[in-house]
């Protein structure tokens, strides 16, 4: 195992040390390498991150074997990619970004933030259990998350801090291949695979949403998060049989007005229940933490 290097601070939004021009590159590892981080994986590769480098893919323990990862087109051919063990990927890592599941996040993202590292999460839903959250918020590593396949995050938060937040809701539709479950008995999926019209397949809270469709729902998990309490958040999951992309609807009213956003995204090529967008905004996130201040993107 290699001997832990020092993380360098990373930590521009909460104030100094900030990153500034000429400083080491944030040395990133990526955990998961499907549809999110295999797009990842190639960006950083062809260094579409400024101030940010890929030092390694963290594989599955025992799985590593000095194996590397070959990287796609557009990327330099001296680049190879080394696969690694959870301990040593994170030991040469300033940042590990999540993109694995929510499974592999309550498992390994503690060791992340117990090693002192910046965990970029993915799979939201992880925060939903109360033991996994108190570990990944615990320190002393710093856990960011990614805005994913939403937008407006940011507003809704300002809504919270005007008070009086209300009638939170997030609606997501997506074709009904992809919302079947395993624990769905088959009257019910028939009831979502043959319909010819959208079909409700879930309406409840932010709370519970999660357990039901773990790679659905860190979305609505987000929204709980920024509200403060999942309760608060009415989620509706509906299976349309004419969607072609994946929608997002977040809706909310406070004393300071009202609020509402829509993200429409295409799916992913190579998992069709993922959004395209989100490694994209894994990478803007890192964006933000490799970039000196004063700038949005
Ligand atoms: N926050 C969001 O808006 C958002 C949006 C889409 C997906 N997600 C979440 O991001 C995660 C990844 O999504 P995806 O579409 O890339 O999934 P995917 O199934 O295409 O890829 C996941 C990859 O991670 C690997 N993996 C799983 N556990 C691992 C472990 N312990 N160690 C190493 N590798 C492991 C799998 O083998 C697979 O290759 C999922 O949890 C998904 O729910 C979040």
């Amino acid at each position: 195992m290699t001997t832990p290097e020092p993380a360098r601070p990373i930590t521009p939004r909460d104030g100094s040390p900030t990153p500034t021009p000429g400083s080491a590159p944030l040395r990133v590892a990526v955990l998961g390498r499907g549809s999110i981080g295999s797009v990842l994986i190639d960006r950083l590769a062809a260094g579409a991150v400024e101030g940010a480098v890929l030092s390694a893919v963290i594989g599955r323990p025992g799985q590593a074997a000095g194996n590397t990862v070959p990287t796609g087109p557009g990327t330099p051919a001296r680049v190879a990619v080394p696969i690694v063990e959870p301990a040593d990927g994170i030991a040469a890592a300033d940042v590990v970004v999540e993109c694995a599941s929510v499974a592999a996040a309550r498992e390994l993202g503690p060791d992340v933030i117990a090693a002192g590292r910046t965990l970029l999460l993915a799979s939201i839903g992880a925060l939903n259990d109360a033991d996994a959250a108190r570990r990944l918020t615990a320190g002393p590593g710093r856990l960011v998350l990614t805005t994913g396949a939403i937008g407006g995050l940011d507003v809704l938060a300002a809504h919270r801090q005007a008070g009086g937040l209300r009638e939170v809701t997030i609606t997501s539709t997506k074709k009904a291949t992809s919302l079947v479950q395993p624990w769905m008995d088959a009257d019910r999926r028939a009831a979502l695979e043959q319909a010819t019209a959208p079909v409700t397949a879930f309406e409840g809270t932010a709370a519970e949403v999660i357990d039901l469709f773990p790679r659905s729902a860190n979305v609505a998990v987000a929204v709980g998060l920024v509200v403060g309490d999942p309760q608060a958040v009415t989620v509706r999951m509906v299976a349309d049989p004419d969607a072609t992309r994946t929608t997002h609807r977040i809706s909310a009213i406070s004393d300071a007005g009202a609020f509402c956003c829509t993200a429409e995204n295409e799916p992913s090529p190579d998992n069709p229940a993922s959004s395209a967008l989100v490694p994209y905004a894994m990478l803007a996130a890192l964006a933000s933490l490799a970039r000196p201040s004063g700038r949005f993107a």
